[in-house]
């Protein structure tokens, strides 16, 4: 057992340049744990709250109330706390907020507490996170590579938030890593023979002037044959609509790139119907809104045998409401993003729930993200079947695969990876 002997929280910046949380904890042993905290763009509405400043400077967007309750408030309360025992950890930090969604002290103080415990916990017996927090066989992930953006990751036209390539016949994780590269280097030779930028969006992957989601699609199809591979059997396509952000369903229908009139509920799910026809698809996440429900049980029924259907904000990595949608059979995967909950125990309470039910499990990054590595290990810990950390270019998304590239290296033979047959 050790002993938490520190806590201690600073301000630094993410990847977009904004504020966000980064937490350090000390055992007794010596041990330490570092973690920082990511920050979405296209967040969903019933995600636990980011605690930001509000005022005039960073333009509201500081954490430095998050950081002094870290440190009068939430500190104390931990430091002597067993940092082997997760759970405990993770229920005090809950009840000492006093609420679920954690708007009092923020679910960006509290999930950098909770990750910086795990860490300085694995530190403490000489392991790496993924080995320390490991249940079964050490698996890696197949990645999801962004490779071109839209939405409001992006300041073109395209309404689907991300295009990505997903090498789902490598045998391996770095051969996968390979493969996606190659594939988008190759849609920056076809960007540039056509006179679009190859200037990247908030998560790496490119962000030309580009109309439609047909356009976009013809793209990377065209990409992965140049690169010498077969579309969808050794790279297929994967999209993350992020649906929610197009409009309130309700009111007015979802606004769609190239349409004059927004569409109705069936009518998008007939368009994606029709997307999936034509083009190596196999996941969609976010396709409808997350208010949607009863859309999202007719798009099940009409592609959930075939595709990948993930929710994102539909879930925001919450176990109640994963459970509502296995209830109703709806969607078949389900997003992971630690932030969205607040704690870790919080994040393998919902991946338990989505294996147990048969649902796959996507583990996935920030628009706004940093140098953290965290992610990474827990995918392959808790053996998610996919990683989406955004394109293969940019530091922070980049420190992800690379660090999936160490463990690969490091399991030597003994190396699972989700996507060999
Ligand atoms: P976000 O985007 O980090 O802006 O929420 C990622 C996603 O929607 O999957
Ligand atoms: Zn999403």
């Amino acid at each position: 057992m050790s002993r938490i002997e520190r806590v201690h929280a600073r301000q630094i910046l993410d990847s977009r340049g904004h504020p966000t949380v980064e937490v350090d904890v000390a055992l007794v042993s010596g041990a330490f744990g570092r973690a920082a905290v990511p920050v979405g763009a296209s967040t969903g509405r019933y995600e636990a709250l980011e605690l930001r400043d509000g005022g005039e400077a960073w333009d509201g967007r500081g954490v430095r109330q998050a950081i002094a309750n870290v440190r009068d408030e939430i500190a104390p309360h931990l430091e002597g706390l067993d940092a082997d025992a997760q759970d405990v950890v993770d229920d005090t930090l809950v009840s000492l907020d006093g609420t679920s969604g954690l708007v009092r002290l923020g679910a960006n103080a509290v999930l950098g507490i909770s990750l910086a415990v795990a860490r300085a916990a694995a530190d403490d017996r000489g392991r790496p996170l993924w080995r320390h927090l490991g249940r079964g066989e050490p698996t890696l992930p197949i990645p999801m590579l962004n490779a071109l953006e839209g939405g409001v990751h992006a300041d073109n036209r395209l309404l689907v938030q991300e295009f990505m390539l997903v090498p789902i016949g490598a045998p391996s994780f770095s051969e996968a890593m390979r493969m996606g590269s190659e594939a988008y280097h190759h849609l920056g030779h076809l960007l540039l023979a056509r006179g679009l930028s190859r200037t990247v969006g908030d998560e790496g992957g490119f962000a030309p002037a580009l109309d439609s989601s047909e356009v976009a699609l013809e793209l990377l199809v065209a990409a992965i044959e140049s690169a010498g591979y077969r579309p969808g059997l050794d790279i297929a396509v994967a999209l993350d609509a992020a649906a929610s952000e197009l409009g309130d369903v309700d009111r007015d229908g979802y606004r769609i790139d190239g349409e004059a009139e927004p569409l109705a509920s069936d009518e998008l799910v007939a368009y994606w119907a029709a997307l999936c026809e034509r083009y190596p698809i196999i996941s969609l996440e976010d396709a409808l809104g997350e208010e949607d429900w009863s859309g999202w049980r007719s798009l099940t029924r009409r592609l959930g045998s075939r595709v990948q259907l993930v929710g994102d904000d539909l879930f925001v990595t919450h176990a109640s409401l994963l459970q509502l949608a296995i209830d109703q059979r709806i969607a078949n995967a389900v997003l992971i993003k630690p932030n969205q909950v607040g704690t870790l125990t919080r994040a393998l309470e919902t991946i338990t729930l989505a294996h147990d039910a048969g649902y796959a499990t996507v583990m996935a990054h920030r628009a706004g993200d940093t140098e953290d590595t965290t992610i990474a290990d827990l995918a392959v810990a808790l053996g998610c079947r996919f990683i989406k950390a955004g394109g293969p270019a940019r530091s922070e998304r980049v420190a992800k695969y690379n660090r999936l590239l160490r463990i690969e290296e490091e399991l030597g033979a003994h190396a699972r990876f989700a996507g060999a047959a």
